[in-house]
């Protein structure tokens, strides 16, 4: 399989192509990326060397139609998941253009040129956010493939709006197509402006961790490897139209997770500062995956408290990608925001 990997060079593409070409010794890699400020080589360090003629990169933007399509045709792709997006929900608040520009337009252009390339398959790797936000209580269910999109940020919005233009295309033009909308994730690799990278490396620096609100807010944990697992089923064995949902199974109230991120650090609770609330904050994420379960054979492996404590060990011994994710123009921005 001849494989073109849009977004590769973020968090959750780069684990995706490292499994990849870990577990699929016949797939050639493409991985198309346009070096955002999330983009990070260092994320595939070392593959086009431990994957001679396997894998290759092209910095390019999905947005831009005459390079998209010339990277299909270069690389002769047969197939394409899309992880490429704008993906942080703060950042939409400020600032919606730019997730206009990646996730939707982008998705078209995409679409538009995967249609013309005659792909066999295209998965767009959307979210759980696209559904809005469940009450805290339990006896609301977890998000099906048949929950409404109600999309309450920017960020959400934009990947509601792309998954809408997948549909169409699979409607109208055919393209065989699958969508699939994972719960949060971490995992190595993880741009430090997601919760728990951030509030590790702040935690390690005695920096004070700005919660949000009244901390309650709940989301459902997956790691990377579970979700990359879940997309790569998605890829091979999903059904043309379909959508799947990948959750973890593990419901944490953000303050949770902070307390055991600072356990894991050995630092106090005295670092956590309440701050005001994110505008238009879901309150809870939940994921029905029984679809993917039954379809695809998918189910998740990590328990989060293990998947967490591990998780964190990695940043800790890996401190050169730390440095590099943490330092230069992202920590004047962290900085400024919290006027430091
Ligand atoms: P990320 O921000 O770490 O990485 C995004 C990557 O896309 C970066 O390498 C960036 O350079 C690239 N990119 C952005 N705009 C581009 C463009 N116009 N052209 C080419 N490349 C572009 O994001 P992530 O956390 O790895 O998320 C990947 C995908 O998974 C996103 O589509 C996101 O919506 C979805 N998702 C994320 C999570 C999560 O918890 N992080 C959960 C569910 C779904
Ligand atoms: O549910 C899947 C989504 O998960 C993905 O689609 C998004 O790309 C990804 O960014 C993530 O969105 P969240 O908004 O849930 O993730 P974030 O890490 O920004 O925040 C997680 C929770 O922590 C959320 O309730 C807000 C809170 N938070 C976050 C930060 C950065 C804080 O309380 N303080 C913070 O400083």
């Amino acid at each position: 399989m001849r494989l073109l990997v849009t977004g590769g060079c973020g968090f959750i593409g780069s684990n995706f192509i490292r499994m990849v070409l870990r577990d699929r010794p016949d797939a050639v890699v493409c991985n198309m990326d346009n070096l955002s400020y999330a983009g990070n080589l260092a994320n595939l360090a070392h593959v086009e060397r431990d994957y001679p003629g396997r894998y290759f990169f092209e910095r390019a933007d999905i947005a831009d139609a005459d390079q998209a399509r010339g990277v299909m045709r270069r690389h002769r792709i047969e197939a394409l998941v899309n992880f490429a997006a704008e993906s942080h929900v703060d950042r939409s608040i400020e600032d919606a253009s730019p997730f206009v520009r990646s996730n939707v337009l982008g998705v078209v252009v995409l679409l538009r040129a995967a249609l013309e390339a005659k792909l066999g398959r295209f998965v767009q790797v959307s979210t759980d956010e696209v559904y809005g936000s469940l009450p805290l209580e339990a006896q609301y269910a977890a998000f099906t493939e048949d929950s409404p999109l109600t999309p309450n940020s920017p960020y959400s919005a934009s990947k509601a709006s792309a998954d809408l233009f997948c549909r169409a295309f699979f409607k109208t033009h055919g393209l065989p197509l699958v969508i699939t909308r994972c719960s949060n994730n971490y995992g190595p690799c993880q741009f430090p402006e997601k919760l728990i990278p951030f509030m590790f490396f702040r935690a390690t620096r005695d920096e004070p961790l700005p919660v949000y609100g009244d901390g309650l807010n709940v989301r459902d944990w997956i790691h990377v490897e579970d979700h990359c697992r879940g997309v790569l089923m998605a890829l091979e064995k999903g059904r043309a139209g379909a959508v799947y949902n990948f959750g973890g199974g593990a419901q944490r109230s953000n303050l949770y997770v902070v307390r055991e991120i600072l356990k894991f650090c050995g630092k106090d609770e005295s670092l956590i500062r309440p701050v005001k609330d994110r505008p238009g904050h879901d309150r809870r994420y939940a994921v029905d995956y029984s679809l993917a379960a039954a379809e695809l054979g998918f189910s998740p492996g990590f328990g989060f408290e293990e998947g967490l404590r591990r998780t964190l060990a990695w940043y800790r011994e890996n401190p050169d990608w730390v440095d590099g994710a943490t330092s230069g123009s992202y920590l004047g921005d962290m900085r400024k925001r919290y006027g430091e």
